[in-house]
């Protein structure tokens, strides 16, 4: 089946830009088609099914380890090479986003880190910081949720927590597309109540995993 390829529209990058330079988050509805969206998700849960997701980590090299009490999702990390075409179309919309934002921000922006991630019922990510205290690699977080049947009371937002120590909360809705800075950004998700399914990234400044 062919997949019609909409990445991500140039009013929402405007948008994402002008969100990012106010607040340090943006979000965006209706990224990608209906069809690469659901591609997605269908191909996330073959791939969960398999066996092929891992109990996610927290922290980098020896530090590394699971944290049941502050994580309880699964990821699968993505591999450009081997990506269908619903992920390449992914994959599209994150160089797109990295484009704009290296010439917006004027920074060095390397390179793209994707992951699936699916939390399981009753899974949640507590409070915390994407960007690794040692290092400063992780510029900007992006999440695309894939979750066409979510209702409010299915729990699962993404907590945005801000300064004066209000926050805001999203809904994983499908297609719903959430950036802001790795550095500054304080968030968590709420315990879900149904199975949440995500696409996760990161834009780097680095060429390679160290
Ligand atoms: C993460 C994360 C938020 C979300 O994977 O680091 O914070 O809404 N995810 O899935
Ligand atoms: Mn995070």
């Amino acid at each position: 089946m062919s997949i019609c390829i909409v990445n991500i529209a140039p009013g929402d990058l405007l948008s994402i830009e002008s969100q990012l330079e106010r607040r340090s988050w943006a979000f965006v509805d209706g990224v990608l088609s209906k069809g690469a969206l659901d591609a997605l998700r269908a191909e996330a849960f073959v791939d969960f099914r398999a066996g092929a997701f891992a109990p996610a980590r927290i922290g980098k090299g020896i530090e590394k380890q699971r944290i049941q009490e502050l994580r309880s999702d699964c990821v699968r990390w993505l591999d450009r090479s081997g990506a269908t075409q619903a992920q390449l179309a992914y994959w599209q919309l994150m160089d797109q986003l990295r484009e704009r934002l290296r010439v917006f921000f004027r920074v060095h922006l390397e390179r793209a880190e994707l992951h699936f991630a699916v939390y399981p019922k009753g899974s949640f990510y507590a409070p915390h910081v994407d960007q690794f205290r040692a290092q400063g690699d992780r510029i900007f977080s992006v999440i695309t949720y894939l979750n066409p049947d979510w209702k409010p009371g299915d729990g699962g937002e993404l907590r945005i927590h801000h300064l004066d120590s209000s926050f805001e909360d999203l809904s994983p809705l499908h297609g719903r597309l959430v950036c802001f800075r790795s550095d500054e950004i304080l968030h968590e998700v709420l315990p879900a109540l149904e199975q949440r399914v995500s696409v996760t990234g990161w834009i780097r400044r680095d060429a390679f995993i160290l």
